[in-house]
């Protein structure tokens, strides 16, 4: 790159920033995280800074903005991350685009976005929380580490106890291959709602050591 923009980010305001990297920072896969409420009602939210963060534990991560309602306050996702020491990352299909993202409006506490989703769901194996049923691969996790970083934001990591494919996807149990293109999974793009399918696959094997 030999003609560029350099963007400053010690000189850009927090909005500005989060629009620079949103807009550069693409596709991002999107972690549709079930938690339990305090009353062991169902809370559901879509989050995309989300991905895999280790091998050996098996740990995702995902970060976790700051509450609207109270400046500095948790979302209540990592409210009852913190509380409950689990939750599960539903990963999010083509077909579940639209009730994905009516789970993002911020409704008060104790209001279940489930609900207003018509959200079904399955018990987990390992876990209380409940997994989305028509989410085509879905994480159950262990809170590993939540490390706070300021302004009611946080990172999760969650330690992956084992993971739910549909059956369909699934090419060889005992190999552990799945037939990823199967999953039909969206990713999160930049601007205005707009996001991805991974529908433009190419292949680019890494060369052996010469
Ligand atoms: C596709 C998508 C991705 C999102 N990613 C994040 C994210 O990475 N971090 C975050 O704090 N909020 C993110 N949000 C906003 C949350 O989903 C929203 O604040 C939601 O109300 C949180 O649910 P909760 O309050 O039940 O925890 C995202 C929203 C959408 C639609």
């Amino acid at each position: 790159m030999t003609d560029s923009v350099f963007f400053d980010f010690s000189m850009l305001s927090r909005h500005n920033c989060h629009k620079l990297l949103t807009a550069t920072v693409v596709p991002r896969p999107i972690a549709w995280v079930t938690t339990l409420n305090e009353d062991d009602t169902l809370n559901v939210g879509p989050f995309s800074f989300f991905n895999v963060a280790a091998e050996e534990p098996p740990l995702i991560s995902i970060a976790i903005g700051g509450g609207e309602r109270f400046e500095g306050d948790l979302k209540d996702t990592g409210v009852n991350i913190r509380r409950t020491e689990e939750f599960v990352v539903n990963l999010v299909d083509y077909s579940s685009a639209e009730a994905m993202t009516k789970t993002a409006v911020n409704f008060a506490s104790g209001i279940s976005e489930a609900a207003f989703a018509a959200i079904e769901t399955h018990s987990s194996s390992h876990i209380r929380t409940p997994r989305i049923s028509h989410s085509p691969a879905a994480l159950e996790c262990k809170l590993y580490r939540s490390i706070d970083l300021g302004l009611g934001q946080s990172l999760v990591l969650g330690q992956v106890v084992g993971v739910h494919v549909n059956r369909e996807a699934v090419l060889d149990v005992d190999r552990c291959y799945v037939d990823t293109p199967r999953l039909d999974l969206i990713a999160r793009m930049y601007g205005n709602g707009w996001y991805t399918r991974m529908t433009d696959w190419f292949q680019q094997i890494t060369p052996p050591h010469p």
